[in-house]
């Protein structure tokens, strides 16, 4: 992407300087911790949330927040249809905290232009940073309506809601898209490419085929393709697992930054670590799930709270050796009550770590 010169994109100056530096976190956060400018206004590191249906809710963010070090926060996705007449203050999906709303986008799925833009409007009317648009699911139920990845499979239909979107709002515009329903990259790039035509501000890229449950590994040569494609920013997204991966994913592919879903849920502090030297105390495991726990029932009723505390742990227990045992412990709880005592007496420290926290393991 094109970049103005106080705002340098990889490969850049700024990068080439990053090459030599040769602690790799120092690295990395140099690459992470610079702005990115995105529809005139400006996010301040490149180092994103990816969204999440059941996990990157208001309770998760605020936990998130308190670690710091995420540039931008996305919510779940929410229907379209249901976005203009929903209540905050009753729903599951469409809320947030005040605070986060400079750094909130909104991410809305559907298939009808008029529904998108009248659920844009309100988006921007609440005071999002943006609103992005779901090209990606795959799951039938969003399939079947020509919504989310559907619209892979008929660009002018994907065209059309990104048009009356643009044409709704003035808030920055982001897709999220795979590579579509086959392998080949060409058509991902050619619709990049009508996308930043119709007026998308930025693309999130998940190089997988849409029916790919993440069970085959993201092609990262597709990113740089998409990258190279258009001149507004693309941010990298699939198996994000180390740091390492990360400096892969902005070394391989030249994209503007990354774009983090399932290790967020297991490790909410990495933003915090991977841009700003955070280093991670050796209560950290227990303190998160409790903290977790806190907001959860701040914001959902008790049978949603401990259903989405449940929903979590598969991703939390995946950074342990004994992942399985530890997830366990909290399925088996009744209470949030009996969260917070299995929390205390289970995350203890010095717990074995796997090196790896093991994808297959919360393969959804
Ligand atoms: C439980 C779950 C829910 C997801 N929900 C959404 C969603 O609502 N919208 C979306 O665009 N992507 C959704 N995704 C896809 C993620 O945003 C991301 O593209 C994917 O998990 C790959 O990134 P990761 O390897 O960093 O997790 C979801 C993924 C998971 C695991």
């Amino acid at each position: 992407m094109q970049t103005p010169d106080s705002m340098p994109s990889a490969p850049s100056a700024a990068t080439s300087a990053l090459a030599a530096v040769t602690d790799p976190m120092a690295r990395l956060a140099g690459l992470l911790a610079r702005p990115v400018a995105v529809g005139g206004r400006t996010v301040a590191n490149r180092l994103w949330l990816a969204p999440m249906a059941g996990l990157s809710h208001v309770a998760f963010r605020e936990v998130l927040d308190g670690f710091g070090g995420c540039g931008l926060l996305f919510t779940e996705m929410c229907g379209a249809r249901a976005v203009p007449t929903e209540n905050p203050r009753m729903s599951a999906l469409f809320t947030w905290r005040e605070e986060e709303l400079p750094r909130l986008v909104c991410q809305i799925a559907g298939a009808d232009p008029r529904e998108m833009a009248l659920a844009a409007r309100r988006v921007e009317d609440e005071g999002f940073f943006g609103v992005d648009i779901n090209m990606g699911c795959s799951v039938s139920g969003i399939v079947k309506k020509g919504a989310g990845a559907a619209l892979l499979r008929d660009p002018d239909a994907a065209l059309a809601v990104v048009q009356a979107v643009r044409a709704e709002v003035d808030v920055p515009l982001f897709v999220k898209f795979r590579t579509g329903w086959t392998p080949e990259v060409d058509p991902a790039v050619a619709l990049a490419r009508r996308l930043e035509d119709a007026g998308a501000d930025c693309l999130v890229f998940h190089p997988r085929v849409a029916p790919d449950r993440r069970t085959r590994p993201p092609v990262r040569a597709h990113i740089r393709a998409v990258a190279e494609a258009v001149s507004i920013p693309v941010l990298g997204n699939g198996d994000v697992v180390l740091p390492q991966d990360c400096l892969d994913m902005l070394d391989e592919t030249g994209c503007d930054g990354v774009s983090v879903g399932r290790m967020a849920i297991a490790r909410p502090w990495l933003f915090a670590e991977w841009t700003a030297g955070f280093r991670p105390g050796e209560t950290v495991f227990r303190d998160y799930a409790l903290a977790l726990a806190d907001a959860l029932e701040r914001r959902f009723d008790p049978i949603r709270a401990l259903k989405r505390f449940k929903s979590f742990t598969i991703y939390f227990a995946a950074n342990f050796t004994f992942g399985h045992d530890l997830q366990s412990k909290f399925l088996a709880c009744h209470s949030m009550d009996a969260v917070r005592e299995a929390a205390r007496t289970h995350l203890r420290p010095g717990l074995p770590l796997v090196r790896r926290p093991n994808l297959a393991m919360y393969n959804t």
